[in-house]
């Protein structure tokens, strides 16, 4: 006790800037975006899309700034330490607050594999290991193959994606190493602009390119786009899109996931939060829906066309961009340079989502435990790589997609609600107003106040209520799993309970040893 305590800080309003939209900016928004516009009724799935941007993505966005900073102040970097400063009468507010490391943790762990295979499809390309590849199945037996589903003549067993998964772990775990300054603000600061590059580089390629086979003249690329976005208004109707809709927001703008709070809690007092946060929130809407949107599913389009498209697009994330858009590259000129750009684009914006995911449990350690970071770095390290082993090796029984559920989609939405609560009626909206615009290099318009206080919680407690209605027994029961995978489900779930567990206990350890 009394020994002074300095946390790490970031070098530059610009630098802050650029790493939460680096977290956000993600896979998300080039593999998980398209896809769901595509088989969501096109341009009509983006009516709830910017409804829901508006009145969740948006708000949380500031809610998470300002608690972010506002916890910084009594030197907590997590949900279990912010949201006891916010409501300190309360003793089990805290163990609410576990599911903002929690979550990162759980995404964390399948996120940086499948950031791997963006890397190792990256080398690929510049060994031209999948160049002559003409058609979906080769090249869906190729990735297959890569991910230790099938042995083939591609790959026989493991040993490529595991080194390459060591490679991308052993990377973000060095970037985490050098801290908020050193490490993930300069990489942040290199990989965006990167980024947005290559991603403009694709975006010109694809809309010049025109109707490319002359046998075929309307699988053109304005249809291409016009399958996109051509709205089937039908589709409003579907509360599954209007939740499909709510959850892209949430995955994409890395809101109620819990790593805002912390990369904001490295804030000054003074420091804006409104202005940024609306910055951060835009950058990631451009990369999203224009860069997101123009890439893969036109030029998907235009070479496969309208009937092929739609099964690819429903057919699942990972096959839209490890099958589909190698092989509607590999038929351009300059095919090996374009795909190379297409996955390191995806590796970079990998990147910059994982080391945020990982900065919620490091900072715990590091500010509930007064553990220094790189001993923090190294708990974390050792135990996510014990943990990504299972979706390494059970990737095929169903494990990332069970993580992604729970992890990356249920927690989301209930850790966004408790927040929203807490902020605007347990702080109380008068104050959270206040707070909100310290420092603020903007007023935000005052009609936010109501969506903030009222509209965002409503939405929100209809989305969780929609989804214990239409969803909570199949799920409970694994309606839809085979039977050789239950087992694997059961693990996976009981594995998580047990994570979810001992960062409870971790949690009332912190508290009896600062009353102590
Ligand atoms: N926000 C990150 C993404 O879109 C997690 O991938």
């Amino acid at each position: 006790m009394g020994k002074l305590k300095i946390r790490d800080s970031w070098g530059s309003r610009l630098g802050i800037i650029m790493a939460v939209a680096g977290s956000a900016v993600g896979l998300g928004n080039f593999l998980r975006f398209p896809a769901k516009v595509a088989s969501n009724g096109g341009g009509a799935f983006m009516i709830p899309y910017f409804v829901s941007f508006f009145l969740l993505g948006l708000p949380l966005m500031w809610i998470e700034w300002t608690l972010g900073r506002f916890g910084g102040g009594f030197e907590h970097g997590t949900a279990p330490g912010i949201f006891h400063s916010l409501w300190q009468k309360n003793r089990f507010i805290k163990y609410f607050g576990v599911i903002g490391i929690f979550g990162p943790l759980v995404i964390f762990i399948y996120y940086t594999y499948i950031e791997s295979w963006a890397l190792a499809y990256s080398f690929f390309n510049l060994v031209g290991k999948y160049s002559r590849f003409a058609d979906q199945a080769t090249m869906q037996s190729f990735l297959r193959g890569f991910q230790g589903i099938e042995s083939n003549q591609y790959f026989k067993g493991l040993g490529c994606a595991y080194l390459f998964f060591l490679l991308t772990f052993i990377l973000n775990i060095s970037v985490i190493y050098y801290g908020i300054r050193g490490g993930i603000e300069k990489v942040c600061k290199i990989a965006m602009p990167l980024l947005f590059i290559f991603g403009l580089v694709l975006f010109f390629r694809v809309i010049t390119l025109g109707a490319p086979d002359p046998t075929r003249p309307t699988w053109n690329i304005s249809n291409g786009f016009g399958f996109l976005w051509n709205p089937d208004f039908s589709a409003l109707k579907s509360a599954k899109v209007w939740l499909e809709a709510a959850g892209q927001i949430f995955f994409t703008l890395s809101v109620g996931i819990g790593v805002i709070l912390t990369y904001t809690s490295y804030l000054s007092k003074g420091d804006d939060v409104a202005l940024s946060g609306l910055t951060a929130a835009s950058t990631n809407e451009m990369a999203e829906v224009i860069l997101g949107g123009s890439i893969i599913i036109p030029a998907a389009f235009v070479f496969f066309g309208p009937q092929n498209i739609q099964s690819i697009a429903q057919s699942g994330v990972f096959n839209l961009g490890f099958v589909t858009m190698p092989l509607v590259l590999n038929q351009l000129p300059w095919a090996q340079v374009l795909s190379f750009i297409w996955f390191f684009l995806l590796f970079l914006a990998g990147v910059t989502s994982s080391v945020s995911l990982a900065q919620p449990a490091i900072a715990f350690l590091e500010d509930e435990f007064d553990i220094g970071r790189k001993k923090a770095v190294f708990i974390f390290g050792a135990v996510t790589f014990l943990l990504c082993h299972a979706v390494v090796f059970f990737l095929k029984n169903g494990v990332v997609d069970e993580l992604d559920f729970w992890g990356g989609t249920f927690f989301l939405v209930v850790f966004a609600t408790i927040e929203t609560i807490l902020f605007a009626w347990i702080f109380g909206m008068e104050k959270a107003w206040d707070e909100i615009h310290k420092g603020a290099d903007m007023r935000i318009p005052v009609f936010y106040k109501f969506i903030i206080k009222y509209i965002t919680p409503l939405f929100l407690f209809l989305i969780l209520g929609t989804w214990f209605w239409q969803e909570w027994l199949p799920i409970i029961f694994m309606k839809g799993v085979s039977a050789e995978n239950r087992v694997f489900i059961l693990a996976t779930r009981l594995a998580l309970v047990l994570i979810f567990a001992v960062l409870a206990i971790l949690v009332k350890i912190a508290w009896r040893r600062k009353k102590d």
